[in-house]
């Protein structure tokens, strides 16, 4: 059954844009996630930039405005105060002018700026701005290698599960296990208010979370410190896939705006970078896998982290065979691309990043497939997420057996990703 005309969904998409706009900056969606997220608003930039150029720079200019002074873009900016969200700016504690969290989230800025740039009708003020963000941007990388790979390894570590954005993976399960629970403040979820709790993390994990918040918070949030000093570091082939493609297009971006020197220290990174993720490529499942750096060990998870590289320049062998995965896994799921293997006896259809399809990860693997030549997978990925807009409406995330929509509704990053989709599909 079909809720919404598919006629229709451009003016859709635009509308649950403007209904979540604050002035200045989106929240992903009313009640469930009331404030700013680091990245939500790079893919949001790009959404707005269907209909309004100024107001899609200003989004990410914000999210700018809130980086720390030694470069971390925080994953949450609590503009306003509202207690509709735990855990709050209290339990932070980070004591920025306005408050944030102290972890930070996929680095998408420097492949959104370039998108914002490439296709800018005003190409005066879309240099000036871009200009402007190119320094801040390439602080942030900075930031990412300097405390987050300090053996200089050419791949960064997240020190909580929030920070790669895929909060609940099967990826960090075994490693969360080292996660101690003692000594956290009592706490009451707010999530549960908006969503099925069947749905969302389960208590143990929520207790972790907030256990590395507390550890984090007991350092003074001194980035110096905190990647020692913290018992989970993982290696995510994802993550670290998104930041090597912001590299590179921060660099073109550098070259083309006359920054020379931003522009070698991102390519830099990507070589390095490029070469180190093949450490993390997995034969057995045709594609890379995460290490957890303090056991050395890769992690025998399949989940979208590993497949979502392909937004990287990874060897052309390497784009090949992950297309295939996907292929296999569509075998067995009714839309694509479930963020977990379904084959594996883990996969949990419609728990948050265990399963469900959620469509800023559909965007990205397109686009570096679409690169690669694979465009008959690239198109089915894009028409299974359009459908399931069309069944579901603009969901936080999708079960991929079913399509039941799941999670929050009328969803900022869902509705910008459309927009990209139905672009595609118009060229
Ligand atoms: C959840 C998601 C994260 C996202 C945030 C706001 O925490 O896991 O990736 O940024 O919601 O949408």
């Amino acid at each position: 059954m079909s809720t919404i005309d598919p006629s229709k969904i451009f003016d859709h998409a635009v509308e649950v844009l403007k209904e979540n706009d604050q002035g200045g900056y989106t929240v992903p969606t009313k009640g469930l996630y009331p404030f700013q997220w680091n990245w939500d608003s790079c893919f949001t930039a790009i959404g707005q930039s269907h209909y309004d150029e100024e107001r899609a720079w200003t989004e990410i200019e914000t999210l700018f405005a809130h980086q720390w002074p030694d470069g971390m873009v925080p994953h949450i900016v609590f503009h306003v105060y509202s207690d509709g969200y735990f855990p709050g700016p209290d339990v932070w504690g980070t004591n920025r002018p306005v408050a944030t969290s102290g972890i930070t989230q996929p680095a998408v800025a420097g492949f959104a700026v370039k998108r914002l740039y490439e296709r800018a009708a005003d190409r005066g003020m879309a240099a000036r701005r871009a200009k402007a963000l190119l320094p801040k941007i390439e602080a942030w990388h900075r930031w990412f290698y300097a405390n987050r790979d300090p053996k200089g390894e050419g791949l960064v570590a997240i020190l909580h599960p929030w920070e790669a954005g895929r909060d609940n993976s099967i990826d960090w399960d075994e490693a969360f296990e080292r996660v101690p629970t003692e000594g956290i403040m009592p706490f009451t979820r707010r999530d549960l208010q908006h969503a099925d709790p069947a749905h969302r993390p389960t208590k143990e994990q929520y207790e972790r979370y907030l256990w590395l918040v507390q550890h984090f918070r007991s350092l003074g949030w001194d980035n110096a410190k905190l990647h020692d000093a913290s018992p989970f570091q993982i290696v995510d082939p994802g993550f670290n896939a998104i930041l090597i493609r912001s590299s590179a297009d921060l660099a073109d971006l550098a070259d083309t705006l006359g920054e020379a020197e931003i522009a070698v220290a991102n390519r830099e990174r990507v070589s390095a970078g490029l070469a180190a993720l093949e450490s993390l490529w997995s034969v057995r499942h045709g594609q890379y896998l995460c290490r957890d750096r303090t056991t050395g060990k890769l992690v025998e998870s399949a989940s979208i982290g590993g497949i979502l590289p392909v937004f990287a320049q990874i060897p052309d062998d390497r784009a090949r065979e992950i297309a295939r995965t996907i292929e296999r896994q569509a075998a067995a799921a009714k839309f694509i691309v479930p963020s977990h293997d379904p084959a594996d006896l883990r996969f949990e259809s419609k728990r948050y990043w265990r399963g469900p399809v959620w469509l800023v990860i559909n965007y990205m693997i397109v686009d570096g497939l679409q690169a690669r030549g694979e465009t008959a997978i690239a198109e089915r990925i894009t028409r299974s997420s359009l459908d399931l807009i069309t069944q579901s409406g603009f969901a936080e995330y999708y079960d991929p057996m079913t399509g039941e929509p799941c999670g929050g509704r009328r969803f900022t990053w869902t509705a910008a990703m459309v927009l990209e989709f139905l672009r595609m599909t118009a060229s």
